[in-house]
């Protein structure tokens, strides 16, 4: 992961060749693909029957299936729209799953040196210090984290913006959004947010941080209320039990394809 950090600093500054993907608001640049193919071959070469989701790998059309078999997710850039801007929050997000359940994740924050990492059972760190979600149980005290995203349909635009006018009123003590679910989430598990919702992301932006923030003691669940899927498109994290499913009862969702639909 330090070398994929590495690779992204030294590009962050010089000129990049950005291409769109599914929308306007979603972009690669050689960057993205570089830091990908540099992860898969690096992991590949110790476990060479491992199987791997990246993200542009994905993008450039391989079929997305996650099985029982060992398998690294792997965001190579979450936040690629900050990272053609130079706005300073970039991630390289690898999450490794058994039998579909993340068993290890890590999201290394490359600008701020920030490495966020968990194993199952064992904790969450934040270079080398424990984790500890806020356990805040009262929404009106809540710092909520969410992401516009990438989709740009009337739909979608009107449920965000209304999700948040909804928040606002409850009222909650503010609104942030940092340009990667992933820190999005490793704040909610450091507790400097008591909240964080998404619709629309993917797998790979947040298979790493879902157990990040379980391991730091907080809950992770769909926006719905609904058990957390990673396929889903949907995520909340929350603090407590109590201030996730108030949120859920706040929030709405609009359709998405999941990320396994054929
Ligand atoms: C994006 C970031 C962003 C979120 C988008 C994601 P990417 O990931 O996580 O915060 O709003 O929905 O797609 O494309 O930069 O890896």
């Amino acid at each position: 992961v330090g070398g994929g950090g590495c690779m992204i600093m030294s590009s962050l500054h010089h000129p990049k060749d950005v291409k769109l993907k599914s929308s306007a608001a979603d972009l690669v640049t050689e960057t993205d693909q570089r830091v990908e193919k540099f992860l898969i071959m690096t992991i590949r070469r110790r476990f060479p029957q491992h199987r791997f989701i990246g993200e542009e790998s994905i993008g450039a059309g391989e079929h997305l299936e996650l099985t029982d078999s060992p398998t690294w997710i792997i965001d190579p850039i979450d936040g690629t729209v900050n990272f053609v801007h130079r706005f300073p929050f970039v991630a390289v997000s690898i999450a490794f799953t058994v039998n579909k359940r993340t068993e290890f994740g890590i999201v290394y924050s490359c600008v701020d040196n920030k490495l966020f990492c968990a194993q199952r059972g064992q904790g969450a760190f934040l270079n080398g210090v424990p984790l500890h979600a806020s356990g805040q149980e009262d929404v009106s005290r809540c710092v909520v984290v969410t992401e516009i995203g990438a989709e740009r349909d009337d739909e979608a635009l009107t449920t965000v913006t209304t999700n948040i006018c909804r928040l606002l009123k409850l009222p909650v003590h503010g609104v942030r959004a940092l340009g990667t679910a992933a820190v999005d989430m490793c704040q909610v598990a450091s507790g400097a947010a008591d909240v964080y919702y998404h619709i629309g992301m993917h797998c790979w932006d947040i298979a790493a941080s879902a157990l990040i923030v379980q391991e730091a003691g907080g809950i992770v669940m769909d926006t719905d209320g609904a058990e957390f899927d990673m396929m889903s498109r949907r995520v909340l994290a929350a603090s407590s039990s109590a201030v996730a499913s108030r949120i859920a009862q706040v929030i709405r969702t609009f359709p998405c394809r999941r990320d396994d639909e054929d």
